[in-house]
């Protein structure tokens, strides 16, 4: 008879978290990265997936507390955090905290939906360590910084002895807007700096029908024009929220700067999601087309971008591009996905591309995606458990767009540490130490769908 062990497989959920430069005028998205680890209890008998008599963390490697907090560029993000989202401290004890409270280091909690342990919001952000890694370029023209970040995940038993580790991937990178943004500034008489990119989108935003000149809002009433965070006016489901939370809703001492040709009436929410605005726009304007005549194909002029590239899965070897998978900029646009963003009625699966977006994908008989739990955030490839129902698609398979084997040596190392080959986990005795220690495809097909 077999004896006990355990073995751990962590993910980060998405492929890569976008990350910018300062923090200071306004957001898109916060740092957060969010890891899911699976817990196999194994022995003669099926895994088991243990849910309570274990503890389950996660370390980050290359971020640390001192090296964040002496960051040029995070150090924005704790100044100016607390005004973007009142009564949040980024620093705790001297410690970095991301928005949910978990910090760099933390332990994990166990989620049913998804029966794994998962640790949301980690504050990652990409670090300059002076290393071969530091493989990212800065579009503000800074040292290069590493996007491609470690945790190292330790399951332990009450009585604190290890039982398994494993270390994965926590990618986070600057995105493209300040390659435009700052001759967009130049082009409207504002300097070349993040401050000029502002008031100049700012300038732009007033003259469009909801008059409102971003960068005259002042949230906390002390003067100072922004930061705002777009998503308070433009739905965005990566934000937690199923409605746009109202700018006037989270800040209501603000104030509005001398200048301003538009009035607290006009401070409303946008019928548009940030995903409709930023693509939308960006996909028909005939001044960002003098300046990129392929945005609708270039997502990397946006999505990151700067020297590396967010999607590195084996899709990549196969020859699919963005647009393949999720269609152009005009296609997200007119089809309706931008309207029901980051949704899985709109997202690509494994058996069908995008909403609006024609091509063939894997069967659905033999690989069916199975549908994947509801939930209004991500799609049923994320959200998703096969093989008997289990084991999350991307415990065998990797992040979406770094999919297993990908193309960056360090999103293989989990699964050749595990079964010695870099493809998806199919080696059956990883998991049942009495089955096969020759790699092939686990069923899909019985007992795939995670629903009840
Ligand atoms: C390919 C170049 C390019 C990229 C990349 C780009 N922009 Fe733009 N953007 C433009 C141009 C050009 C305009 C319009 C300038 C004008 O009308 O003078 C614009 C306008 C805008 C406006 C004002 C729209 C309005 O009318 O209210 C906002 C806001 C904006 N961009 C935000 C962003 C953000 C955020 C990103 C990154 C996620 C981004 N842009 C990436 C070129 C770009
Ligand atoms: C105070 C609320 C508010 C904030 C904050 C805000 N917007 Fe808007 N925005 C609006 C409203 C209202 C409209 C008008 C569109 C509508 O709802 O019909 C709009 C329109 C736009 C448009 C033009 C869309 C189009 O197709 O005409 C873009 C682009 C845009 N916003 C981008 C942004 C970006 C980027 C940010 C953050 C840097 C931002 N907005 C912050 C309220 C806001
Ligand atoms: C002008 C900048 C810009 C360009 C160009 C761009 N994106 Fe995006 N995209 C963004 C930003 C910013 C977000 C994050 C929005 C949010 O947080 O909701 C985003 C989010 C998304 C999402 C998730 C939200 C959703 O709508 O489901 C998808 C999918 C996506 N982009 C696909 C693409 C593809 C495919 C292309 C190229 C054909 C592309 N994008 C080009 C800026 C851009
Ligand atoms: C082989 C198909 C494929 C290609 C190629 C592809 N994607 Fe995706 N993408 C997906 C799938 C599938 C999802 C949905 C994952 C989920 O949530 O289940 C997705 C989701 C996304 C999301 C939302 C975040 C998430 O993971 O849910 C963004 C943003 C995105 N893709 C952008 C891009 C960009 C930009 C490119 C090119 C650089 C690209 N994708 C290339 C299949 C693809
Ligand atoms: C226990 C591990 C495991 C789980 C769980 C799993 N897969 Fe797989 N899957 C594999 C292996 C191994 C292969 C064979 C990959 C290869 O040929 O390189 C495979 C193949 C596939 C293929 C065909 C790929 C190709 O190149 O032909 C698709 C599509 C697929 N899986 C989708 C899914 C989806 C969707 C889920 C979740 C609902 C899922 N898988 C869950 C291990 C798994
Ligand atoms: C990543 C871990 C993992 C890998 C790799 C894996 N399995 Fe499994 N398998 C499981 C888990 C967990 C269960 C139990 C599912 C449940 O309880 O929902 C299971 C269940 C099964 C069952 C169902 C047993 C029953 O009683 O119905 C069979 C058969 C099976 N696996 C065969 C295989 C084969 C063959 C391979 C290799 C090709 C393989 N598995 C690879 C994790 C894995």
């Amino acid at each position: 008879m077999a004896a006990t062990t355990y073995k751990v497989i962590a993910y980060n959920d998405l492929g890569m978290h976008c990350a910018c430069p300062t923090s200071s005028n306004f957001l898109l998205l916060p740092p957060f990265n969010t890891i899911r680890a699976q817990v196999l209890q194994l022995g003669t008998n099926d895994p088991i997936l243990p849910t309570s008599g274990i503890t389950v963390s996660y370390q980050m490697v290359e971020d640390t507390d001192a090296g964040l907090i002496a960051d040029a560029y995070f150090s924005t993000w704790i100044s100016y955090a607390p005004k973007i989202f009142p009564g949040y401290q980024p620093l705790v004890g001297g410690k970095v905290m991301g928005l949910t409270g978990n910090g760099l280091s933390g332990t994990m909690t166990y989620d049913a939906t998804s029966k794994s342990w998962i640790a949301t919001g980690i504050p990652a952000f990409p670090p300059v360590t002076g290393t071969a890694t530091d493989v990212m370029t800065d579009p503000l023209g800074g040292p290069n910084r590493t996007p491609y970040l470690t945790a190292n995940v330790t399951v332990k038993n009450t009585a604190g002895t290890t039982l398994a580790t494993t270390s994965t991937v926590v990618p986070v990178a600057f995105g493209g807007c300040c390659s435009c943004h700052l001759d967009v500034a130049v082009a409207n008489g504002f300097p070349r700096t993040p401050d000029g990119s502002f008031k100049a989108m700012g300038k732009l935003h007033g003259q469009n029908s909801s008059k409102i000149d971003i960068s005259l809002l002042d949230p906390d009433g002390d003067g100072v024009g922004g930061p705002i965070r777009c998503s308070e006016c433009h739905l965005d489901p990566a934000m937690g929220e199923t409605v746009a939370p109202g700018f006037a809703n989270v800040h209501p001492n603000f104030k509005i700067l001398p200048g301003a040709t538009f009035t607290k009436a006009d401070v409303k929410v946008s019928t548009l999601t940030f995903s409709q605005v930023l693509h939308n726009f960006h996909s028909g304007n005939a001044k960002v087309l003098a300046m990129d005549p392929n945005i609708d194909t270039n997502c990397y002029a946006c999505h990151p971008g700067n020297g590396i590239e967010c999607y590195r899965g084996s899709m990549k070897t196969d020859g699919f591009n963005c647009v393949s998978c999720h269609g152009t900029l005009s296609v997200r646009a007119s089809s309706g996905q931008t309207a029901q963003p980051w949704n899985a009625a709109t997202l690509p699966s494994c058996n069908n591309p995008a909403m609006g977006v024609t091509g063939s994908c894997h069967s659905s008989t033999s690989y069916p995606d199975g549908g994947g739990w509801a939930s209004s955030f991500e799609g049923k490839y994320i959200n998703n458990r096969g093989h008997k129902g289990s084991i999350l698609c991307t415990t065998c398979h990797g992040s979406p767009h770094a999919d297993a084997p990908a193309t960056t040596a360090k999103d293989n190392s989990q699964n050749l540490a595990m079964q010695g080959s870099a493809k998806a986990l199919g080696k059956c005795s990883v998991c049942h130490p009495t089955k096969s220690t020759s790699w092939g495809v686990p069923n899909h097909t019985a007992g795939n769908s995670v629903l009840p």
